[in-house]
This record gives structure tokens, sequence and C-alpha cells, in this order.
């Protein structure tokens, strides 16, 4: 099995469901995680999951709509470690169900916050770094939603992300800091619901494939969990 030793991740919303499982995914591979939710205790379990994997694992907390909150994620982060290899941006909201032209400005734009601003502000903060150190892996979770009107600020936000990731990439190329974009499938999760397609851990391995990726490998792509979920 290809390790991750002596590398730090951090997975934004991995308090539950897909974020938990790319976690303690991560620990099974000797990766050192950083885990995350709105607060402190939202963590708990996840962190004993992936601790008894035998891996270091740091807790940060803060709201991805607000600045301030932001900032709390990035002071814990920076106590954990100087090093932030991998970055799961995988924390995200929906809107409320509504006809799309009934949904106000104000939800397009805090689901814009969560969503897109708030991924945009981790890579402006953890980039550099990753560059100095010449490796870097940033996987930003998008999805394969399609004719749904109903949840359009989402839609649009994570077709946001895809051009932000190709952009990004195109930015990074040559640096062995790879972007590339992950769509989970449609999962058994709080966002997905009890009817989803899948049962969350499907999402392993397939998540981890742009995490493990050579250096210098493939950047801006979209790469979908479920085309792995048989592979051991
Ligand atoms: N589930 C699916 O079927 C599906 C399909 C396609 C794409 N995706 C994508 O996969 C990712 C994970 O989805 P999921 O189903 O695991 O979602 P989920 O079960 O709703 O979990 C959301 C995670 O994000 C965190 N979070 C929510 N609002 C936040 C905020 N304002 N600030 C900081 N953290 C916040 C939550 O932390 P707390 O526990 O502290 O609230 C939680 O850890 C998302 O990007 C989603 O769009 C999911």
């Amino acid at each position: 099995m290809r390790l991750l030793e002596n590398r730090w991740a951090l997975v934004s919303g991995s308090s539950r469901g897909i974020g938990r499982e790319i976690a303690v995914g991560l620990a099974k591979r000797k990766c050192n995680v950083i885990v995350h939710g709105r607060e402190i205790n939202h963590t708990r379990e996840t962190a004993q999951l992936a601790e008894a994997c035998g891996v270091r694992v740091a807790a940060v907390a803060g709201d991805l709509g607000t600045g301030e909150g932001i900032e709390a994620i990035l002071r814990g982060v920076a106590q954990a470690t100087n090093q932030v290899d991998i970055l799961y941006n995988n924390a995200a909201i929906q809107n409320s169900w509504k006809s799309v032209w009934e949904i106000p400005l104000d939800e397009w734009l805090a689901v814009f916050r969560v969503n897109l601003f708030a991924m945009i502000a981790l890579c402006n903060a953890l980039v550099p770094g990753m560059l100095q150190r010449g490796y870097g892996r940033i996987i930003n979770l998008t999805s394969g939603i399609q004719d749904t009107p109903c949840l359009a600020p989402y839609s649009v936000s994570k077709a946001a992300v895809d051009k932000y990731t190709r952009d990004l990439a195109a930015e990074l190329r040559g640096t062995n800091v790879l972007a590339n974009y992950l769509d989970p499938g449609w999962l058994k999760t709080d966002m997905g619901g009890p009817n989803a397609e899948h049962e969350p851990a499907t999402v392993l391995p397939g998540a981890l494939v742009p995490a493990l990726l050579d250096d210098n490998g493939p950047s801006g792509r979209l790469f979908a969990a479920q085309d792995f979920k048989n592979l051991d």
C-alpha cells in the first residue's frame, strides 16, 4: 500500500460525512492529519478514529463563512505544524430548496463564502509553503449535480470550484504542487440524505488517489471517487 508517512494533511469539514472518511483514510496511510469542524467538540470522534491509526492528529475549528473563522482555522493549523502538504477543501453547504428565482442574493453569497471563497483563502494561505517545499496536493471537492435549479447556489458554486481549480493548476504548472477536483458521488451523508446511491465508505480509496499522485503528476483534472470503488 502506498503510504504518506511524514506528510501532514488538512481536511476541512472532517467532523462527519465524506471528510471523516477521507481523514481516517489518510491516517490509515500513515499521514498526520488536521481535522476540522465548526466547533472543536464536533471533531472529537474523527480525531479518535485517526489517532487509533498511530499518526499525529490535531483538531481545528472555525466557521468557513466568516473571516474570523478562517483566521482561527489557520492559527490552529500553524500551532499544529508548519508543513501542510495535502489540503482537502471538503467542507461545503447547500442552500435551502426554493425556486431558482426566489433564492435571495444573501443566500447565494452565504453558499459562495463557504464553498468557494473559503477554499480560495485556504489555498492562498497554504500554497506558498507548498511551493517553498516543492510538494503539495490540493483536492477540492466538487459535485456531479445536474438539472437541480432549486440548489443553483450550491451547484453554481461547485462549477466555480472546478474553474478555480483548473486556473490554480495552470498557475502551479511545473511546481509539483498539484491541484485537482474530486467528485465523491452521491453518498448517504447529512448532505446527501438517506436516499443517496452510495454508502459514505465508498468514497475510498478513490478520494485518496489525487493525494497519492506521483511527483509532477496530473493537475487541473477531475477525479471521480466512485470510479475506484472496487480497487483495493
Ligand atoms: N454527500 C453527497 O452526496 C455529495 C455529493 C457531491 C459532492 N459532495 C461534496 O462533498 C463534500 C462533503 O459533503 P458531505 O456530504 O460529507 O457533507 P456533510 O455531511 O454535510 O458534512 C459537512 C462538513 O462540513 C462542515 N461545515 C459545514 N458548514 C461549515 C461552515 N460554515 N464552516 C466550516 N465547516 C462547515 C461540517 O462541520 P460541522 O460538523 O462542524 O457542522 C461537516 O464537517 C462537500 O464539498 C459536498 O459538496 C457531497
